[in-house]
């Protein structure tokens, strides 16, 4: 069986951070969430896996690199523009051939990885089987309907009216037949070719497709709260471990990591957490369910339920930062000029709180 991974896209929804990376490269609990799907696929034992990229994809191919260091196999597929998700599977024709394969969006995050479904779509007869999970809330997502027997029955991308709770969580598993299927099924209203249209062809032309639900979390990680949402979640489930320095001043409560290199100084870090190599923490509060990535400076401030990317300092503040994602080589410090003012300068579509 062969990986598909799909990591293109604009990421709109995390502007402005996608304006100068590719969203699947935004760190969770301190890892890309690409680097996630790619671990949860060779951990499920599939070491061939193809990587569809776009505009970003001089990022993802040097952030990536060929996969030796998860002991895989990388192929990049270029897609020159995004035409859907069924379009993306197209492209892929020769690097798949005729193998099974399971395909995972890169913005991804599912509990407990792949294997329980690679196992069971490997011993079936199935054609296709698609991930599901129960949601509250499906319309922003493909819906699908099952029948008496388990067997999915229709599927509709984004409905207005949700024919069920079941959402298509962007893991898809496929026999050869889709081939057929992606080139029978014509644009969509959004004018991109649909996998769930694809899918529907399956169902439509009597193919066995049936589904896998989901029991445990899943995060599509594609807006600023569902991260910070994924990043809880991964931090719950991580244990501690102290690989830098922490002084004598300073108090380590609950579940944290801090990685080789970070200098924890006359602070308190409650976990879960993570501190990134070479971070420094200098009389600060840094709360549970934070993320601190490499090379960052927080001094003399707090900061809660938030994800920092690399190069970026926090300094003098004077209220608690919290619900927060921050970019790479950001800067966010009390400003001791006068008059006093809020001193900004924000990147387009910017989302600044003020007290
Ligand atoms: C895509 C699929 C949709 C699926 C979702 C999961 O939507 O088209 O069926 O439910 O991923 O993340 P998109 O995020 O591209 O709008």
């Amino acid at each position: 069986m062969k990986g598909l991974v799909l990591s293109g896209g604009k990421g709109t929804r995390l502007r402005p951070i996608t304006y100068t990376s590719a969203k699947q490269l935004v760190p969770v609990a301190n890892k890309p969430v690409l680097f996630r799907v790619i671990e949860a696929i060779r951990d499920a034992g599939i070491d061939d896996i193809g990587i569809v990229i776009g505009d970003t994809g001089d990022e993802i191919r040097s952030a990536v690199g060929n996969g030796k260091r998860w002991g895989v196999r990388i192929t990049y597929i270029p897609q020159e523009t995004p035409a859907g998700l069924a379009h993306a599977v197209k492209i892929s024709r020769d690097f798949l051939g005729d193998e099974r394969f399971v395909m995972f969006l890169g913005d991804n995050c599912i509990q407990g990885g792949i294997s329980p479904l690679i196992q069971q779509f490997g011993q079936s007869d199935f054609n296709a089987q698609i991930v599901l999970k129960q949601v509250s809330d499906p319309r922003s997502f493909g819906v699908a309907e099952l029948d008496d027997n388990g067997r999915i029955t229709r599927l509709v991308e984004k409905p207005r009216e949700p024919l069920s709770d079941l959402a298509l969580v962007g893991i898809y598993m496929f026999d050869h037949h889709i081939w057929e299927a992606v080139h029978a099924i014509r644009p969509s209203p959004r004018g991109e070719l649909e996998i769930t249209d694809a899918i529907q062809w399956l169902v439509s032309n009597g193919y066995l497709v049936y589904p896998y639900i989901h029991e445990g979390w899943w995060i599509d990680t594609g807006k600023k709260d569902d991260m910070l949402e994924a990043n809880r979640l991964i931090l719950e489930e991580m244990s501690g471990s102290v690989q830098g320095y922490v002084d004598r001043d300073s108090q380590i409560i609950g579940k944290v990591i801090i990685e080789p290199g970070a200098e924890i100084i006359n602070s308190t870090i409650r976990g879960p957490a993570i501190i990134g190599e070479k971070t420094r923490i200098l009389n600060s509060y840094v709360g549970p369910f934070t993320s601190i990535y490499h090379s960052c400076l927080i001094e003399d401030s707090e900061i809660e339920h938030s994800i920092m990317l690399e190069h970026s300092a926090v300094r003098g503040l004077p209220h608690r930062l919290e619900d927060s994602l921050i970019g790479r080589n950001v800067e966010v410090a009390r400003s001791p000029l006068k008059p006093k003012a809020y001193r900004l300068m924000l990147g387009d579509n910017s989302s600044v709180g003020v007290l």
